[in-house]
Parts: structure tokens; C-alpha cells; sequence
């Protein structure tokens, strides 16, 4: 019986994930920029520790900026081990909402 609820369990995650990605992320991406991307680009975009780039100044899109997440780009760090695709796709928009914010 325990064997069965965990089984049910997993396939109740597996579920949820699937169907979470196909619609809108619910991962707070302001929450995963405070983690991981503080400490080189500031809370505000332009701190730029190490070389990091000013992203209210970028002019990437969200899938470039996908891409320079999920791989690194010289000093910047790839994220592909730490993060599912999900999260760096929620991290990428919040990196857009800087950049309203810094023309505003
Ligand atoms: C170890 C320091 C460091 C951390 C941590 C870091 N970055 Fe970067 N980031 C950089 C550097 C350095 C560059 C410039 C890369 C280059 O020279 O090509 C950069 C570039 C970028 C770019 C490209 C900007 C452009 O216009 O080309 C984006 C987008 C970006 N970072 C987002 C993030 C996000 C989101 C996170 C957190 C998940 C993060 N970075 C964490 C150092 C960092």
C-alpha cells in the first residue's frame, strides 16, 4: 500500500511539471535572480561585478538571453546544471523587467 501512494506521488510530480510548463511559469523569477545572479549583476541589473554585463542595458531577447543563461558566456557562469529549463525562462523574463525598469 506505502508502495503505491509513493508510486501515485511520483507520477502526481511528473504531472505537475509537464503541465506547468506548457502554461505560464509559476516560478518567481525575481526569487531565482536573488539567488543566483546578485552577487555578479546587482539587484538592479548594473552592478556588474567581474565584467558582468549591465542587463537594463541589453538588448538581447528573451531566447538569447535563454541561451546565454542555460550555456555561459565567457565570464558568465552556465546555469544548465543548476536550473531547470523552466526557471532560467522565468530568471530571463525578470532580466526584461530590469531592462523596463532602467528606461523608465
Ligand atoms: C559569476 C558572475 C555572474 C553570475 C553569477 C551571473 N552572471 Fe550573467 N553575466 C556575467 C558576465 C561576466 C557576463 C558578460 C559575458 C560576456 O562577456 O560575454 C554576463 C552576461 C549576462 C547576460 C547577457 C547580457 C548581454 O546583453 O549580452 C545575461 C542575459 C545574463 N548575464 C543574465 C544572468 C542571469 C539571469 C544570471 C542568474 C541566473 C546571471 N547572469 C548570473 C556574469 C555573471
Amino acid at each position: 500500500m506505502k508502495r503505491f501512494v509513493f508510486f501515485l506521488g511520483i507520477i502526481g510530480s511528473v504531472w505537475a511539471c509537464s503541465s506547468a510548463s506548457a502554461g505560464e511559469p509559476e516560478v518567481d523569477g525575481h526569487q531565482v535572480y536573488k539567488s543566483y545572479c546578485i552577487s555578479c549583476h546587482g539587484a538592479n541589473g548594473k552592478m556588474g561585478v567581474s565584467g558582468a554585463f549591465d542587463l537594463t542595458a541589453s538588448t538581447l531577447s528573451l531566447d538569447e538571453r535563454v541561451l546565454v543563461i542555460t550555456n555561459g558566456r565567457n565570464a558568465m557562469a552556465s546555469f544548465k546544471t543548476l536550473l531547470p529549463p523552466k526557471k532560467i525562462r522565468a530568471v530571463a523574463e525578470y532580466t526584461m523587467q530590469l531592462k523596463a525598469e532602467g528606461t523608465q
